[in-house]
């Protein structure tokens, strides 16, 4: 008898191609961090309400959780992993280090990846606009405050580059 084999799936992640082992259905999040060991992304709610697990494809701001990974395919995904790195973080990551914008953390995720694709898409975001694209973020905390205080941060150093 033979074996079955598991469906390949070519996925480009952070600029690098992918032969994942994993069904066409499975969400986007668990093969990220299942398959390519990227945890950036959290499991929040799973229901694509919380916005923990959000990475962008094609430069736009996605829940990983309610995407099938075969509805990917031949997308440009960015997780906050590709974002920035540890000695060239991307300006919002490096304005959330700076305030310390976090308690546990868990939604951080979310909230970076939400600001830098609104300040990709829009240079000149304000406060409002902030508020408006992170308003359906949970972050169970209350961190609200200082989370706003880095996004802000980030968008005015955008805003004068
Ligand atoms: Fe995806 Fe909550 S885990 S939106």
């Amino acid at each position: 008898m033979q074996k079955a084999v598991a469906p390949t799936l070519r996925l480009r992640v952070n600029g690098v191609g992918h032969d994942v082992p994993a069904s066409p259905d499975a969400s986007l999040l668990a093969v990220l961090r299942n398959d390519l060991a990227l945890n950036g992304p959290k499991y929040g709610c799973g229901l694509g309400e919380c916005g923990a697990c959000t990475v962008l494809v094609d430069g736009v701001a996605a829940r990983a959780c309610v995407i099938p990974a075969g509805g990917v395919v031949g997308r440009e995904i960015t997780t906050l992993e590709g974002l920035g790195t540890s000695d060239a973080p991307h300006p919002v990551q490096q304005a959330f280090i700076e305030v310390q914008a976090a308690q546990c953390g868990y939604c951080l995720n979310g909230m970076v990846m939400m600001t830098a694709a609104l300040l990709a898409r829009d240079p000149q975001a304000g406060e409002a606009e902030i508020r408006r694209e992170l308003s359906c973020n949970l972050c169970r905390c209350g961190t609200h405050v200082e989370i706003m205080k880095a996004a802000c941060l980030a968008a005015s150093r955008m805003n004068a580059t």
